[in-house]
């Protein structure tokens, strides 16, 4: 029976980067969830009948939520909900299975690789037709409707177990749980060579894949250990947690510094990689180093072909704006499209459906292509698997040949986390201010060609994105880019990316924080840092 439930609007439902994200126990408040999920059906437009898709990455509150969310589903007219078995979803997997499915959408239950726990994140997304995030027009629609939401539906019975396989019905609305690996797993069959990756592994090629206690575990094991071979372990922590074993599911240099410890030493496997909470993300490494998330998006765009599913080339890039301009070497050279856009995967949508592009990737750790419309942490693992499996170079070699063919753009993020918001408002809205006066001006060897606070129009729908970071350039192509973060659930974060270009081979093998100490400074200097947020230091550095 559908039940109407009165309901008070809440006033911090706006969607960030990445859908709603805040602390569980905000997300407990009395209504919260059922408020936003609510007005993600109302801006659906729904003509009832409809498919959703739902699942998430098993963080803690993620059961109650997708419960929730299937009983609303009933009562708001879908006729089918595909749920992943115990409410597991990776992002990638959501994705595909609403395209494979004809789903209208899907919601999806992550914060990312925010930590998790009683204490720890949570995150609502949704997902349009097209399998990617819902745009910005959307999401604007739904936190229009929660503002002034008065009341929401839910089916007054309990839903179905979700921890068993197959179809029943929640009044008249069949509530199918599925194999959360199975559809995904056929998906990278058909994309990648998996009879040679199992050569290559056969051979004696070595590697490990951390899932850090997240969603991919499942995946990684099927598709590692069952599909290709590799032995038992290759795996390791496999198994989600509800609280990923108490570390943050991302897979950078802090948090993964288990697995990269191992890549750099002497026994260290051939190849190493990671992924975050709901498996987007991903960390590339070669014994003896680490690859950068914008070398990885350029190295895939320039040896995509050597896969099956890319044979005929690729259409374009897009990346996002920080993400380093190593991409775009690439595509000068081949002669193909490539695109820069503001941070987040939901502005990669209309260029990969126009067919624009086909690889699009970010610097925080996101590749993708247009086989899912979210990036997909095990599809960059297996393309590289892939490349490598053809190439039979280590990780090493490529990233070598690769920078003496493009030269190489020397790359770091300075993230400072949760600094006091005033400041970093005051810091964004000075360096807003000087812009207008910024070209020109000297700092050590280094002169400031542009500057502007960058916005995007984009060439499908002509929708306008402003506001979306402060980009100095300099004479050279060196950039500083100065954002807040739009993920964080507590102050503000502040990322500083910092670029060189260096075309010399004999200089590839410096330190990037020795290629990079003037620009390093100098974000200091004119970002005035440490003067506003007192911090001398960033909290992390990717
Ligand atoms: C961060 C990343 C961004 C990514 C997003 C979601 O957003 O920087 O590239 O798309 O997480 O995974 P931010 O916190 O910077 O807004
Ligand atoms: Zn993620």
């Amino acid at each position: 029976m559908i039940e109407t439930i009165a309901t008070t609007p809440y006033d911090d439902q706006k969607p960030g980067t990445s859908g709603l994200r805040k602390k569980v126990p905000h997300f407990q408040q009395p209504n919260y969830a059922a408020n936003f999920i609510q007005s993600i059906f109302d801006a659906a437009g729904l003509s009832g009948g409809e498919t959703l898709v739902i699942g998430g990455d098993g963080r803690f509150y993620n059961r109650e939520v997708i419960l929730t969310a299937i009983r609303m589903a009933a009562a708001n007219g879908y006729g089918r909900v595909i749920v992943g078995q115990g409410g597991l979803l990776s992002t990638p997997a959501a994705s595909n299975l609403i395209r494979k499915r004809g789903a209208s959408g899907g919601i999806i239950l992550s914060a990312s690789h925010n930590p998790g726990g009683p204490n720890g994140d949570f995150g609502i997304k949704y997902n349009i037709a097209n399998g990617g995030p819902a745009p910005e027009k959307i999401t604007e629609a739904i936190f229009e409707k929660t503002k002034t939401i008065s009341r929401y539906r839910i089916w007054t019975e309990t839903p179905p177990d979700i921890s068993r396989l197959g179809e029943a019905k929640l009044g008249d609305m069949v509530v199918e749980v599925i194999d959360p690996v199975a559809d995904y797993a056929a998906l990278m069959e058909q994309l990648f060579d998996f009879g040679k990756i199992r050569d290559l592994i056969a051979s004696g090629f070595t590697l490990a894949f951390d899932a850090m206690h997240a969603v991919t575990g499942p995946y990684a094991r099927e598709i590692l250990e069952n599909r290709l071979g590799a032995p038992q372990g290759t795996v390791r922590n496999g198994v989600p947690k509800e609280d990923f074993g108490g570390g943050h599911p991302d897979p950078n240099a802090v948090h993964a510094a288990e697995l990269i410890g191992t890549m750099m030493g002497d026994d260290a496997p051939d190849f190493g990689a990671a992924s975050d909470g709901d498996g987007d993300r991903n960390l590339i490494m070669g014994r003896g180093i680490v690859v950068s998330p914008s070398d990885s998006l350029a190295v895939l765009a320039a040896n995509a072909h050597l896969a099956p599913g890319y044979a005929g080339g690729i259409a374009g890039v897009a990346r996002s704006m920080p993400t380093s301009q190593a991409a775009d070497r690439v595509a000068e050279a081949r002669g193909i499209g490539i695109y820069e856009t503001p941070t987040g995967w939901k502005f990669f949508g209309n260029l990969l459906d126009a067919g624009k592009v086909t690889i699009c990737g970010e610097e925080s750790a996101g590749t993708g292509s247009n086989h899912v419309r979210e990036k997909d942490g095990l599809w960059a693992v297996l393309l590289w698997l892939n490349i490598l499996a053809e190439r039979r170079e280590s990780v090493k070699a490529i990233m070598e040949s690769h920078w003496a063919e493009f030269g190489r753009t020397f790359y770091q993020r300075h993230d400072y986390e949760e600094i006091d918001k005033r400041a970093a408002d005051g810091l964004m809205g000075s360096l807003h201010d000087r812009l207008a006066s910024m070209a020109g001006q000297r700092f050590g060897t280094l002169v400031v060609s542009e500057a502007d606070d960058f916005s995007y129009k984009d060439p499908v729908d002509g929708s306008v994105a402003t506001g979306q970071g402060i980009r100095i350039v300099f004479s050279g192509g060196s950039r500083i880019v100065y954002r807040l973060s739009g993920t964080g659930t507590k102050g503000a974060t502040l990322r500083v990316y910092i670029e060189r270009y260096e075309k010399d081979v004999s200089r590839h093998g410096q330190d990037p924080a020795e290629a990079l100490k003037e620009l390093i400074e100098t974000a200091d200097a004119i970002g005035e840092i440490r003067k506003r947020t007192g911090r001398s230091e960033p909290d992390v550095v990717t």
